[in-house]
């Protein structure tokens, strides 16, 4: 029950972040973003509230051209087939989109070209010019990624202009060493290209403070007001929204210059989320249902009611609230550079949370699709058919709300088998087995007995799991709220064991039926408070009850008949788990070849990594060490063997500088050594701790030493 009041919104806008339309769905994605957003929309359209949730696939930018590329064929062939791939990963997981739409759609084009023009109209942007590398057989200017060369750092001959594959250094176009185009294989030339660039220098302070007075009325995450304060902090500098490239919405034609420029997959991405607006109300409009779905009643509608969902509107009592669903790498787009883009419209809502999720790694190593290291979504259900719940009630058991986190397929299998099969499976089928045996399945009548203080207590104890419950979702914290679901089944199979109606049933038949009665009644809310967390399951206890929903309440009634129940949730057996672990290392036998166990390149241009208390900082222990041997690692290119004397002992540390460093001349070296860092192996050498490197703009790595200190001593 919730009641209206002036600050209750009337309506609500979820988005999830258009995923790139450059390969399937892995369960990062879902972890990430998706099933948070689904969670929430459910939660909401239960509660009758008016809510739309939106999405769609991004099929501009770099990531598609690049993949066409590397699959040899053309970007439009990428999108099509991803796009497929992508929605239909979405459905059958159920994420219940009201629409998902796509960025390649007219519609699309249209609304992003009027953004432009309503920015370039209100003097939101800055042409700059700056040089570029252009082929001139192409006649285009070239992306980083189209520019090879030779690597100044070591030497390899197909470097690109943004990064040498083989030695990991990070480059500017410029600075290779006889530049080619991959487009027609000429050297490319140096020329002037002007940009528009959106003069986010300008919004600094308006985005200051609507980020500051937002964030607080509205209880943002703190890793995500800890992000945004850094790029703050760093000051906003204008960033170019227009790219030099065929494949991306043309900037629109009147406009003086824009001749071979698109626009940036950033300016036209999250547009993605309004024209997918449009597009739905469009097709409910006219009872069509291309990329629609049925997922609510949306009554009579015409085409022009996106806008309520959009469009800044003075009535306090008629307000939207826009929430974005997003990963932490989005953070940045959707808590600062879309808003500038909304605000500067002076039309447009701003957001009113973005409940960003940081990364769910896999098996103790980062989720990459290059690398294959990912479980992806349509294999995973080739191996568990049916079994999108257990998949989503251990994602979100593990959901990296507030820090990373990690799937490990060990822990899959125990909460699907102890978790969902022992306790929720278990109390579901009890009470349907026990009204079988006892009343044929029948929900029992029973006679104004009274309540014993089991009941009392468990009837009690429900109320305020309910109340948390609801209180978990309104802050977005949904492992919380499934938990209070397990809860909610553990009382159940609790309260049957206290009162055990197997024995009371030769003694008194009234009370069991009680019993039964307010056993049911447990399986009901059960059910109730599963239906955003787990649809599926939630659905399954439905039908075995018989349960009716009836204007958002549903009951049991007593001569209800129940059905027999199936075991909600088979056991995942030892081989199903080993079979996927073996699949795993699969991959990354067929990639250790290009794994470099360098800390992840650091970039210096990245912004600085949201705030960690000095407690964070101390788990850290880093001492000075010397190395006193080397050696190359046979078969692997990058590896060394180094033997580090840490003053207490000396440590085998496996390092992945072999591209920089000669054995020979880092014998000797001072360094300074993580030497609490979970032992790892390294082609099959046990690496005991991580010399830290610092590495310039071009790549290029430098041992970090404390001037002259012998080994051994504490760094802090
Ligand atoms: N495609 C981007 C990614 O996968 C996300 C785009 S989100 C949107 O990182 F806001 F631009 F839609
Ligand atoms: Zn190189």
């Amino acid at each position: 029950m919730y009641f209206c009041s002036m600050s209750e919104p009337k309506r609500y806008t979820i988005t999830a972040a258009l995923p790139y339309a450059n390969g399937p769905l892995h369960i990062g994605h879902l972890a990430g973003a998706y099933i948070a957003a689904d969670i929430y929309a459910r939660y909401l359209r239960l509660q009758g509230k008016d809510v739309i949730f939106v999405c769609g696939s991004d099929e501009h930018g770099a990531a598609i051209t690049i993949k066409a590329k590397k699959e040899n064929t053309t970007p439009k062939e990428i999108v099509d087939k991803y796009h497929a791939i992508i929605r239909k990963s979405f459905e059958d997981f159920g994420i219940s989109f009201d629409i998902y739409h796509r960025t390649s759609e007219p519609v699309h084009y249209e609304t992003s070209q009027e953004f432009f023009r309503i920015l370039n109209d209100k003097n939101a942007f800055e042409v700059i010019e700056s040089e570029q590398y252009f082929d001139e057989e192409a006649k285009q200017f070239l992306a980083d990624r189209y520019i090879i060369g030779t690597c100044p750092k070591c030497g390899n001959e197909n470097a690109y202009g943004d990064q040498c594959e083989k030695c990991g250094s990070s480059l500017n176009p410029t600075d290779l060493i006889n530049p080619k185009s991959t487009i027609s294989g000429s050297a490319p030339v140096l020329k002037k290209t002007k940009h528009w660039f959106l003069k986010l220098d300008e919004q600094q302070e308006g985005i200051k403070k609507w980020l500051e007075e937002t964030s607080e009325k509205n209880n943002w995450k703190a890793h995500v007001i800890g992000q945004c304060k850094s790029w703050i902090n760093d000051g906003l500098r204008p960033r170019a929204m227009t790219r030099d490239l065929d494949w991306g919405i043309p900037v629109p034609p009147e406009i003086d210059g824009s001749e071979g420029k698109v626009l940036y997959v950033w300016l036209d991405a999250p547009i993605g989320y309004i024209s997918a607006t449009k597009q739905l109300f469009k097709e409910k409009a006219n009872n069509k249902t291309e990329f629609s779905y049925n997922h609510r009643d949306f009554g009579n509608v015409n085409e022009e009611d996106w806008k309520k969902y959009w469009k800044i509107n003075n009535d306090e009592n008629d307000k939207t609230e826009l929430i974005h669903f997003i990963g932490k790498d989005n953070i940045v787009f959707h808590c600062i550079t879309f808003p500038a883009i909304l605000k500067a419209t002076e039309q447009y809502i701003l957001p009113d949370n973005v409940p960003a999720n940081e990364f769910m790694n896999l098996e103790g190593d980062k989720i990459s699709t290059s690398r294959n290291w990912a479980v992806w979504l349509h294999e995973y259900l080739q191996d568990f058919p049916g079994r999108e719940d257990e998949l989503r009630y251990t994602l979100i058991a593990n959901m990296p709300e507030n820090k990373d986190s990690e799937f490990t397929w060990q822990d899959f299998q125990n909460r699907v088998n102890s978790e969902l099969g022992n306790n929720l499976g278990n109390f579901v089928k009890r009470v349907s087995d026990l009204l079988h045996k006892f009343y044929d399945g029948v929900v029992p009548e029973y006679y104004g007995s009274q309540t014993t203080e089991f009941d009392a207590d468990a009837i009690m104890n429900i109320q305020s799991i309910k109340t948390e419950y609801e209180n978990s979702i309104d802050s977005y914290r949904f492992k919380d709220a499934l938990f209070k679901c397990m809860e909610i089944s553990s009382l159940g199979n609790k309260y049957l064991q206290d009162t055990e109606p197997w024995k009371v049933i030769k003694v008194d038949i009234n009370r069991v039926a009680q019993i039964m009665n307010i056993a049911v009644s447990f399986v009901d809310v059960l059910s109730d408070l599963l239906k955003p967390l787990l649809p599926k399951t939630s659905k399954k206890i439905d039908n075995i009850f018989n349960i009716v929903v009836n204007n958002g309440y549903q009951f049991i009634p007593s001569g209800t008949k129940i059905n027999q129940s199936q075991i909600l949730f088979p056991k995942i057996e030892d081989e199903q788990v080993q079979a996927q672990i073996e699949k795993l290392n699969k991959s990354k036998a067929q990639q250790a070849q290009q794994i470099s166990p360098v800390v992840e390149m650091t970039n210096a241009l990245q912004p600085a990594k949201p705030e960690i208390t000095y407690d964070d900082f101390s788990k850290l222990d880093i001492r000075t060490g010397k190395i006193i041997e080397a050696e190359k690692v046979p078969k692997a290119d990058k590896l060394l063997k180094l033997l580090v004397d840490i003053g207490i002992e000396q440590r085998t540390i496996v390092s992945g500088i072999a591209e920089h460093f000669s054995p020979e001349e880092i014998v000797g070296k001072e360094v300074s050594v993580l030497i609490n860092l979970a032992p790892r192996k390294l082609r099959g050498i046990e690496s005991n701790g991580m010399i830290l490197m610092a590495e310039d703009a071009n790549g290029k790595l430098y041992f970090v030493n404390a001037d002259g200190v012998s080994a051994g001593n504490i760094i802090k």
